[in-house]
């Protein structure tokens, strides 16, 4: 089962989020060989931190989602751009046609989905030889604030788990059968970021979340209160963005006909 499907309580402070490496964002376009306004299909697009990069590229994009109040955020921070219009729906069920799109994205989101049911719905939505991504963002944990902020967690929640979102995601894509090997890419960079926004972003933390029960809100001033020890008015915090990236196999249509 995936964790949760309702993320309006982690919507205000999402936005806090660090952006992907935008090198690898590069690396995954040009993996799927996109091309000047070719049309992408964002799934559990949320306050579009995936969208707008895309948008800002030259394609364009159908943003989906399935929280009221993250499409609201997404909507707001992309209002600028003609070329995207946002959709409720979600990855099992994206709302959207068949054949359409050239590339099908998840970004942080294909772990919250039941992952083969998603891969079935991508590969109806997709085009011939259309692509599929997913991607995340982790912090790097062997960094020296990173890894004390980790002991913090791991000593309050013993057990603490990171979930789907920190594992390899080959095996499944090949076992759906509807797709290639995929091709992982990842890149590391350090954003500076300012300190507050980044702890106030710890509250969209929705794997934290889940596993801190009532102890969430205590849990994030704890590493509120440490980064204010440790880091100025602004931190600086290594992101390693992976990619999976993968073709629709050649028959992948006609098998699920
Ligand atoms: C961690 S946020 C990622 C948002 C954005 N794509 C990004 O890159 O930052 C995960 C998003 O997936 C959405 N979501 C939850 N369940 C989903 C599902 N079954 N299919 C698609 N999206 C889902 C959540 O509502 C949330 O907006």
């Amino acid at each position: 089962m995936p964790p949760s499907l309702d993320y309006s309580p982690f919507a205000t402070t999402y936005k806090d989020r660090a952006d992907y490496v935008p090198a690898v964002v590069d690396a995954l376009l040009r993996v799927a060989g996109m091309r000047q306004g070719d049309l992408i299909c964002d799934i559990g697009a949320g306050s579009g931190h995936l969208t707008e990069p895309l948008l800002q590229r030259g394609f364009s994009v159908d943003a989906v989602e399935p929280t009221a109040a993250m499409r609201r955020l997404g909507e707001q921070r992309t209002h600028g751009y003609p070329q995207v219009r946002w959709y409720d729906g979600k990855g099992e069920a994206s709302g959207r046609e068949s054949d359409t799109y050239a590339l099908v994205t998840f970004g942080s989101s294909f772990n919250l989905t039941d992952r083969a049911r998603a891969l079935a719905e991508t590969a109806r939505v997709l085009r011939e030889s259309g692509y599929f991504a997913c991607l995340w963002n982790h912090r790097v944990l062997e960094d020296p604030l990173q890894a004390r902020i980790e002991e913090l967690i791991h000593d309050r929640i013993p057990g603490y788990s990171y979930g789907m979102r920190r594992t390899d995601q080959t095996d499944v894509i090949v076992r759906s059968g509807l797709f290639e090997t995929p091709v992982a890419l990842s890149g590391t960079q350090v954003f500076r970021l300012p300190s507050r926004a980044w702890c106030d972003a710890w509250a969209s933390h929705s794997t934290l979340g889940q596993q801190a029960g009532s102890g969430f809100a205590g849990l994030v001033d704890e590493i509120r209160d440490l980064v204010r020890a440790e880091a100025g008015d602004w931190i600086d915090v290594p992101y390693t963005t992976r990619a999976w990236v993968a073709r629709l196999v050649r028959d992948g249509k006609d098998a699920r006909r």
